[in-house]
């Protein structure tokens, strides 16, 4: 065989296979845990954490599905330098299949685009609805999805929080961050939304400091709220972090053994254990019907 022929039927097996895994029904029984990673105010690293916590978890063999869910501002492709072409919006309006709306990122991670078809969410009709659901299931084979959200608790974050099993809080050392952070705990709490949130700050420029922002709010949790602040640890200030977003390559890529990286592993490892006990993992079914219930199906 020719080397041209052997590529061309090299490039055919690898669609078939794509499209494979993309179609493939999951079990039911397989296991999916979701988390929502949140922050009060904006710029605090929330894309950053997200993108290359998936990353981690990649590499430690989970099958990782990423959400990029700020909406106008989505950019998780930026980091991974994907052009989203089409997003959950063209699939909502028809213009898309769900598969057309995944993108390959890297180590094997696969993102979808909220972009402005979240906003559209709650206005589908019931059908709509239920072909989403089920055809975002049917890509099944994937362990875990983590949640990109804008700064606050809008409608969509507040929806994500309630959907997510799991809710993690970036904030950074800043007064104002940490401020900004305490009012999004206050609603969780308000609305009785979790029972417990894991915190990870962010730019810190010591581990003291790290440890006393942890105190300062899971002192004024434990006095004030209903919520237990679980401390995932802290992300060093990083200058190879920056020279990564512009390379448009997630840090843990460029620089597998900066700081920032190896803060993000231990991340990665800490959340992942816990994710081997922790009880509360959905099957797809019932992951079915939270979507449902957000959704007000
Ligand atoms: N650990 C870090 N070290 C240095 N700079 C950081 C770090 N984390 C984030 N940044 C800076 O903060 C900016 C905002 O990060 P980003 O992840 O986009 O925040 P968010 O998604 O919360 O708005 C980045 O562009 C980068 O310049
Ligand atoms: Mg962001």
């Amino acid at each position: 065989m020719t080397d041209q022929a052997e590529s061309l039927r090299q490039k055919i097996l690898a669609a078939r296979e794509k499209k494979q895994r993309v179609i493939s029904q999951p079990k039911e029984e397989s296991l999916v845990k979701i988390y929502a990673v949140v922050s009060g105010k904006g710029g605090v690293g929330k894309t950053n954490i997200s993108v290359n916590l998936a990353i981690a978890m990649a590499k430690k063999g989970k099958r990782v599905l990423l959400l990029d869910a700020d909406i106008g501002m989505t950019n998780a492709d930026i980091i991974m330098g994907i052009h989203y072409e089409k997003d959950l919006f063209d699939y909502l309006a028809g213009r898309a299949s769900i598969e057309e709306i995944i993108y390959d990122g890297p180590m094997g991670i696969q993102v979808i685009s909220g972009g402005a078809g979240l906003l559209e969410m709650d206005q589908l009709s019931k059908e709509a609805q239920e072909r989403f659901i089920e055809e975002l299931l049917s890509l099944g084979g994937f362990d875990i999805m983590i949640i990109d959200n804008g700064a606050g608790m809008g409608k969509e974050a507040l929806q994500f929080v309630t959907f997510a099993h799991e809710v993690i809080l970036v904030t950074t050392p800043e007064p104002t961050a940490v401020t900004d952070g305490y009012r999004v705990l206050k609603t969780i709490s308000h609305y009785g939304l979790k029972e417990s949130v894991k915190l990870i700050v962010n730019k810190v420029p010591s581990t003291a400091v790290g440890e006393e922002t942890f105190e300062k709010l899971s002192y004024t949790c434990n006095s004030f709220l209903s919520i237990k602040l679980e401390n995932c640890g802290y992300v060093f200030t990083d200058t190879r972090l920056e020279k990564a977003i512009m390379a448009q390559e997630p840090v843990l890529l460029s620089y597998p053994n900066a700081l920032s990286s190896g803060n993000i592993e231990s991340i990665a490892g800490i959340i992942l254990e816990e994710h081997v006990f922790v009880k509360n993992i959905s099957t797809l079914k019932q992951l079915g019907n939270r979507f449902r219930k957000i959704f007000g199906t």
